[in-house]
């Protein structure tokens, strides 16, 4: 057992509490799992997790009330309870032994020591507690060589991982997660755990499955988990349309990419670029329709005609299956596909202020995500083509601004409105109306009539005119 190097952590006033309670009434304590695991990265956390030998609840209400009275939350049915106390969360369990039923992620527990505790933990890295005991405080017990994991960066689990993962096959997901976070290898055990068992993932709420997944897509690299998602047989389960883009077809000597790791890589390439969860998984997305809408012409090659806006439709059905929201961050992502060659397209060409103009008008406010999207969608491994392409985009970007300055057609109103035009000519609602107000707005996006009212106005009159309406004057 090695010796934690106490540090300014176990001073502070809960790990005080928690041993001056534990001392009193001779309750053996350990923190453990997550704490533990990120303590030995050097990067400490704020959640704490306690686990003792008897009751959990009544220890956490004891070192509550040394703290001054805190509101503590019981969960009976698991035995645990939980405080906050300043930015730190912490949770106290009393060790168990556990077993699970094949249909159920629900455990049947009993009572246990800290070592049937450590053994029903997921991972070597996560099973790791630190003792805070009088006689033995500081020290790490470490069953499964851990630290040594965490050293090598390797996602082990500490029982055979057909017995881990069967109990809760949620475990697969997280140990993507893990490796994805922390960019560890899965040992080939493990790895071979997971896809003996990944047909269990099905016992497992979508809810919970997209939690894991988002989690990877906020990692440095989040391609290593949909890699490992794919070799374990995961992908295939939870995200088919993602899985059916692997793969490269060769037709008259022609070859297309593989849109699989296109896709991962325009997401690794984003990363850097954007927080932003949703702009994301539009990187995952983008491309989605390009398996179905895929055809090999004699004279183009291969095509993927109008695969935005075969994909923007499918984005609803996969959303509402993966249990993702199904309200405007759905939005967005489809508009992010729906969109998502539009500037491209703006680079290749001589940019005209009309198509700028028009891509405006699209997107709105969305129009800086769209940019960084398709800046990342330029995977080419020819360089000279890549700074082109970047070049392109810095004038297109140039362009956008000087436009909006001028325009102001990124959140477009009408200047003249379907009021305005029924008062002008002495009508009710009619068809008409939409036509003008079209004519209007394309008037204005195509450069012809400025976005003012004054101007808008009297293409209205003179429209109405052409159309044998009477202005009511
Ligand atoms: N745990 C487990 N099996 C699970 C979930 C959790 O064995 N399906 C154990 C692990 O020991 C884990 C601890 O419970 O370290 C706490 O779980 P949780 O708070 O979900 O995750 P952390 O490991 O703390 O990591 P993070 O907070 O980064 O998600």
């Amino acid at each position: 057992m090695a010796e934690i190097k106490i540090n300014k952590i176990f001073d502070g006033t809960v790990f005080k509490a928690i041993r001056e309670v534990i001392d009193f009434e001779g309750i053996e304590a350990y923190v453990i799992g997550g704490f533990v695991r990120d303590l030995l990265l050097g990067e400490p956390s704020k959640d704490i997790d306690v686990v003792v030998r008897g009751s959990g609840i009544k220890v956490a209400e004891k070192v509550a009330a040394r703290l001054g009275n805190i509101k503590v939350s019981v969960f009976k049915n698991f035995g645990t309870a939980m405080f906050k106390f300043r930015d730190e969360e912490v949770e106290f369990v009393g060790a168990r032994k556990e077993s699970y039923q094949r249909d159920s992620r629900k455990p049947i527990v009993e009572d246990g020591t800290i070592e049937d505790d450590q053994n029903r933990r997921d991972f070597t890295i996560n099973a790791l507690a630190i003792s805070l005991n009088k006689e033995t405080f500081g020290q790490l017990i470490d069953p499964f060589n851990g630290e040594e994991d965490l050293k090598n960066g390797i996602i082990r689990t500490p029982l055979d991982p057909d017995i881990t993962f069967s109990d809760d096959p949620l475990r697969m997901m997280r140990a993507i997660r893990f490796a994805t976070r922390f960019n560890f290898r899965i040992d080939d055990a493990t790895l071979e755990g997971i896809k003996k068992n990944k047909d269990r993932i099905s016992i497992v709420s979508g809810e919970r499955i997209v939690d894991e997944l988002n989690k990877m897509m906020m990692a440095e690299r989040p391609s290593i988990g949909f890699k490992l998602l794919e070799i374990t047989g995961l992908l295939k389960i939870i995200l088919p349309e993602l899985q059916d883009m692997k793969g490269v077809e060769e037709k008259g000597g022609k070859r297309h990419k593989d849109n699989f790791y296109h896709t991962l890589a325009v997401l690794d390439r984003i990363v850097p670029n954007t927080d932003d969860l949703w702009l994301r998984w539009s990187a995952i997305f983008h491309d989605i329709a390009k398996p179905i809408t895929k055809r090999y012409d004699e004279k183009l090659g291969w095509t993927f005609h109008a695969h935005n806006h075969i994909g923007q439709k499918m984005i609803p059905r996969i959303f509402k299956r993966m249990k993702f929201p199904m309200n405007e961050k759905m939005k967005f992502v489809q508009k992010m596909v729906y969109l998502h060659m539009r500037p491209i397209v703006l680079s290749e060409d001589i940019v005209s202020d009309s198509a700028v103009r028009r891509l405006l008008f699209d997107a709105g406010d969305d129009i800086d995500s769209l940019m960084t999207l398709c800046e990342a969608d330029i995977t080419s491994k020819n360089e000279d083509k890549v700074r082109r392409f970047m070049k392109n985009f810095r004038v297109v970007r140039t362009k956008l601004k000087e436009i909006e300055e001028k325009d102001r057609v990124r959140n477009f109103q009408p200047p003249v409105s379907g009021e305005d035009i029924m008062e002008a000519f002495g009508i009710g609602p009619c068809r008409e109306i939409g036509d003008i107000k079209t004519a209007i707005k394309d008037a204005i996006l195509d450069g012809i009539i400025e976005n003012n009212r004054e101007q808008a106005y009297e293409l209205m009159l003179k429209l109405g005119k052409e159309k044998g309406l009477q202005a009511d004057k």
